[in-house]
């Protein structure tokens, strides 16, 4: 059985291989409606339960499109609605039942360690929708994303500003390590990736550097991208937080110090005039509605992954 839950447990062929599908069930739909199945209907007869602990628009919806796209059905459970949310059932029972129920499941959850133990209890792949630690499919998306713009990912520069402490910011590392690519991170010393992650990447010879200069970490870079400065499961001050970020803002004059042809991405939802200005996030050089686009696309294939 095959869980999708961190980018750094997958080997790079099958990652590859995931984003290849993707452009390609892409391509071969094009005139569908929206919500018409492919024609081969990969998941006729099956379907997906999907748990939200957290808010989301992108990975609720786009996950939902995509099961219909895949010919399958979907259910997506409100905690509150469910004992397992109101903490009078265990995650082990749950995941029993729900077992019985669907074909995969998919859960968005504050801790990774939940995710983990549903993990174990399963008999069915489970799909991690962001956790405190990743958030594996938004970056596949992202992939997929920059390949149609600007071709293999692999040798390529990319750019993390801002919070580099974060599930996107470490999802990001893993794929740098997976996909082949140099990932430079500027971010203040207190929101720096640990030194574990770091040296994982270094040890498989990944071209990853972090820097306190975002103006540095931004240079020749075929790709900015920043996320939120406060993440949902963020705890501590945020307004003291936002303080120690605001010269990592990707505005005009940072993004002027990446190739000239660079693109800019975002997961969203944005702090707009806080992590990025409306001029960047609105203008030429964004890409941030084909990435949300791209959402369906990736996880059409990222649930086929798991179903072969
Ligand atoms: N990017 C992303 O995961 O968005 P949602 O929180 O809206 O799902
Ligand atoms: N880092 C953000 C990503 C949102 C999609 C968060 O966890 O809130």
């Amino acid at each position: 059985m095959k869980n999708f839950l961190n980018i750094s447990d997958i080997n790079s062929e099958d990652l590859k291989q995931i984003v290849e599908e993707a452009k390609i069930r892409k391509k071969n739909r094009i005139g569908f409606n929206k919500s018409q199945a492919d024609n081969d209907k990969p998941l006729d007869g099956k379907s997906m339960i999907m748990i939200f602990e957290k808010p989301s628009t992108r990975t609720r919806v786009s996950f939902d499109i995509a099961v219909k796209q895949l010919g399958g059905y979907s259910t997506i459970l409100n905690p509150d609605g469910i004992h397992y949310g109101k903490g009078d059932e265990s995650i082990e029972d749950t995941a029993k039942v729900l077992s019985e129920y669907a074909d995969v499941i998919m859960i968005r959850t504050s801790s990774h360690k939940n995710l983990e133990e549903f993990g174990e209890h399963l008999s069915i792949p489970l799909i991690n929708g962001l956790s405190d630690q990743s958030h594996p499919c938004q970056v596949i998306s992202d992939i997929l994303t920059f390949e149609e713009l600007k071709g293999d990912i692999k040798g390529k520069t990319l750019s993390w500003i801002g919070d580099g402490a974060n599930n996107m910011s470490y999802s990001f590392i893993e794929a740098a390590v997976k996909f082949q690519f140099n990932l430079k991170i500027g971010c203040p010393k207190k929101y720096s990736p640990n030194k574990k992650i770091i040296n994982w990447a270094l040890k498989k010879n990944t071209r990853i550097e972090v820097s306190t200069n975002p103006k540095d970490a931004v240079k020749g870079s075929d790709c900015v991208m920043t996320d939120k400065w406060v993440s949902m499961n963020d705890k501590g001050d945020k307004k003291k937080k936002k303080k120690i970020l605001k010269d990592y803002q990707v505005n005009k004059k940072l993004l002027s110090q990446a190739k000239s042809d660079t693109i800019f991405m975002h997961c969203l939802p944005v702090g707009r005039g806080e992590e990025v200005t409306n001029d960047i996030i609105d203008g030429e050089k964004s890409v941030v509605w084909q990435q949300a686009l791209n959402r369906v696309h990736a996880q059409k294939s990222i649930i086929k992954w798991c179903l072969d």
